[in-house]
């Protein structure tokens, strides 16, 4: 009979017998997803299990400190963190296509976490085999059901070793849904900051700036981001809503009148959906009272920002990101 005590119980044994004396990697994105699964293989074999956490300089206010502080406070997890914002930010220079961005950081990232797990197995030595994965039931359905190894070519300028490495998988995950995970995840003792998190793309705000990426514009994306989850959070809305995305429209300019006089500035988007899988979307209506609230603040209180307008499009034909 299922509780989330006997999943627990069940996966920790599990773990423990496949890993042996050996040593695993986990990457943490900041998603619900890999830090539940690295909550319960730390659990299991405790100092073993590095993680591994690329800061990509895209994520939102506050959440590189949650991975950092929290949750490392939460299960005592070690953990290497990877400070590589400039080295996206660089590859990230001139452009402005959406496809475009997404390939690069998704190529960066790869670099980076190879990279990260060449020095960990540089400092703890072969007994490294293990890579944990934090896959659900719907991604095992989805992909048709494998498990098993994972390839990973090592680069050329870390010296003694092998040209490929063959990691074995641990999903501790892959017979549990999301709401399952939630609850697992209250149950090790994660913060609910994270363990309630709504989705949140790879890339990050990477591909909620419309135009081009840079440090001024994420700085700029992150504070009118916190006030509308904030004031999304002090409405009691969270869990009405399916994620709400707050964009940038880097490339576009209005005219305002503030304070002394004229402005130019950017306009934000608010794009507030509601939705049972990503599949499909509808926008939401969220309260007008709390709507005027957000655009208040982020008008006062963001720099450059001159106007906040909201996003009425259903998915399909929009998608959830506007790129
Ligand atoms: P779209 O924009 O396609 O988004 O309607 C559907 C859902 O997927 C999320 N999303 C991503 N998640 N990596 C992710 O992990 C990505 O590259 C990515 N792109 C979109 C999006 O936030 C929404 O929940």
């Amino acid at each position: 009979d299922w509780t989330t005590g006997n999943v627990i119980e069940e996966q920790v044994a599990h773990i423990r017998e496949q890993v042996g004396d050996k040593r695993a990697i986990c990457g943490l994105s900041g998603g619900v997803d890999s830090a539940v699964a690295a909550a319960l293989v730390q659990k299991a074999i405790g100092t073993q299990l590095t993680c591994v956490y690329v800061d990509h300089g895209l994520m939102r206010k506050g959440e590189t400190e949650q991975v950092e502080k929290d949750f490392v406070a939460a299960t005592g997890v070690q953990l290497k963190v990877v400070d590589a914002e400039d080295r996206f930010l660089t590859a990230l220079k001139g452009v402005s296509d959406p496809e475009e961005k997404r390939k690069i950081i998704g190529r960066e990232f790869i670099r980076v976490f190879e990279q990260a797990q060449a020095e960990i197995i540089a400092d703890e030595g072969p007994e490294v085999a293990f890579l944990v994965q934090g896959t659900l039931y719907p991604d095992v359905v989805e992909s048709g059901g494998g498990t098993g190894t994972a390839n990973i070519k090592s680069h050329h300028n870390v010296g003694g070793l092998p040209e490929d490495l063959e990691f074995q998988l641990i999903e501790p995950l892959r017979q549990l849904f999301k709401d399952e995970v939630r609850m697992v995840g209250q149950e090790l003792g994660l913060p609910d900051e994270i363990v309630q998190r709504q989705p949140f793309p790879g890339p990050g705000l990477g591909i909620r700036i419309v135009g081009e990426v840079n440090k001024e514009r994420l700085d700029l994306l992150r504070e009118a981001d916190a006030i509308a989850r904030e004031e999304l959070t002090a409405a009691g809305l969270d869990r009405d809503i399916w994620q709400c995305p707050v964009v940038l429209l880097a490339d576009v300019r209005s005219v305002g009148v503030q304070g002394d006089g004229r402005t130019y500035g950017h306009p934000i988007v608010l794009r507030p959906v509601s939705s049972e899988d990503a599949m499909t979307a509808d926008w939401s209506r969220l309260p007008y009272d709390v709507l005027a609230k957000i655009s208040t603040r982020i008008t006062n209180e963001v720099a450059d920002v001159n106007r906040v307008v909201l996003d009425v499009t259903s998915k399909p034909p929009g998608t959830i990101e506007w790129e």
